[in-house]
C-alpha cells in the first residue's frame, strides 16, 4: 500500500518510547489514516498526565516553581491533532511552517488555542504572520525583527523570543550566544515587538550532559541579561527528547511533538 502524508509509523505505546529519538520509532505497523488515530486516541489524555508528572518531578530536582507551558507541536499532522490538542486541555500549538499554519489555523478557527511559530522564519514571510500568532520564538536576525516590527503596523504587539544557538552546532538556528546582547540591544527601539524571553534547541542527541550544557547555557545567558536590564521571563526549550532536562534547567514552555502526536512522516 502506498503512504501518503497521512499515514504514520506504529503509535509509541508508552512515554518512555514516546520520548524516544525518533531513530527509535521505527517500527511501522498498518498504514493508518492520522485524522482516524487522533481523533479517536484514547492514550493522549494519559500521555499528558505522565508528561506533567516528569515536569513536576523535573521541577522539583532543579528547585522551580514556576508554571511550565506546553506548547503542542502540531507540524506534519493534520488539524486533527489540533484538535486532538485542545480537547486533553492544551491550549497552545507550535508550528514550523508558516503556510502549514495558516491553513490549519482556517481549518481550526473554531478553537480556543494560541498558535506559536517555533520555525525559522524567512524576512519575506513577515508579512504573513502579522496578527496570526501569539508568540513567535524563532528571531535571530536583526533585520527579521526590524521588517516584523515595520510591518505589524497598527497590529497589537507581537510577542517574540530570541532563538539562540547553544548546542555549537553550526546548522542549528538562532543567534550564537555572544551576538544575543548586540541583538537584543538593537530590538529595543522596536516598540511593536514585545520580547519575552529566549528559545534554543540543544544538539540532536540522547546524551544528557550535552543537552544540560545547551540548556543551562540559554539560563545562564538569561540570568546575566536580566543583571543589565532584559527582563527576558520565558526560556523556551525541551523537546520530546529532552524536556526532562531542560525543565530541570529552568524551562517555562516546552515544545512537544513526538512524545504526543507519534513520530511524523
Ligand atoms: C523548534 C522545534 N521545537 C520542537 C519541535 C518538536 O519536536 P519533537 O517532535 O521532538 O517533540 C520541533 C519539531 O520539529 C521543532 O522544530
Amino acid at each position: 500500500m502506498s503512504r501518503n502524508r497521512w499515514t504514520r509509523r506504529r503509535t509509541p505505546s508508552t512515554l518512555a518510547e514516546r520520548t524516544g529519538r525518533a531513530s527509535r520509532l521505527t517500527a511501522r505497523g498498518a498504514a493508518t489514516p492520522l485524522y482516524f488515530r487522533v481523533m479517536s486516541d484514547p492514550e493522549l489524555s494519559g500521555t499528558l498526565a505522565e508528561i506533567r508528572s516528569v515536569i513536576a518531578a523535573r521541577q522539583r530536582a532543579g528547585g522551580w516553581s514556576h508554571p511550565v507551558r506546553i506548547v503542542a507541536v502540531t507540524k506534519g499532522h493534520g488539524a486533527e491533532a489540533v484538535r486532538a490538542a485542545a480537547a486533553a486541555g492544551l491550549d497552545a500549538v507550535g508550528e514550523n511552517r508558516v503556510q502549514e499554519a495558516l491553513g490549519k489555523q482556517e481549518a481550526c478557527a473554531d478553537l480556543a488555542v494560541e498558535w506559536h511559530l517555533i520555525g525559522t522564519l524567512q524576512r519575506n514571510k513577515a508579512r504573513h504572520v502579522v496578527g496570526r500568532f501569539a508568540l513567535i520564538h524563532s528571531i535571530d536576525r536583526l533585520d527579521l525583527a526590524e521588517e516584523l516590527d515595520r510591518r505589524i503596523g497598527d497590529a497589537p504587539r507581537q510577542g517574540v523570543l530570541v532563538q539562540v544557538n547553544c548546542s555549537d552546532e553550526p546548522q542549528k538556528g538562532g543567534v550564537e550566544p555572544e551576538q544575543l546582547e548586540p541583538l537584543l540591544a538593537g530590538m529595543r527601539p522596536l516598540q511593536r515587538l514585545d520580547v519575552r524571553g529566549l528559545m534554543t534547541m540543544a544538539a540532536f542527541t540522547d546524551r544528557e550532559v550535552e543537552q544540560r550544557r545547551a540548556f543551562a547555557r540559554l539560563h545562564d545567558l538569561r540570568e546575566r541579561l536580566q543583571s543589565v536590564g532584559y527582563p527576558l521571563p520565558e526560556l523556551s526549550m525541551g523537546m520530546s527528547g529532552d524536556f526532562g532536562v531542560a525543565v530541570e534547567a529552568g524551562a517555562t514552555i516546552v515544545r512537544l511533538g513526538t512524545v504526543l502526536f507519534g513520530a511524523r512522516e
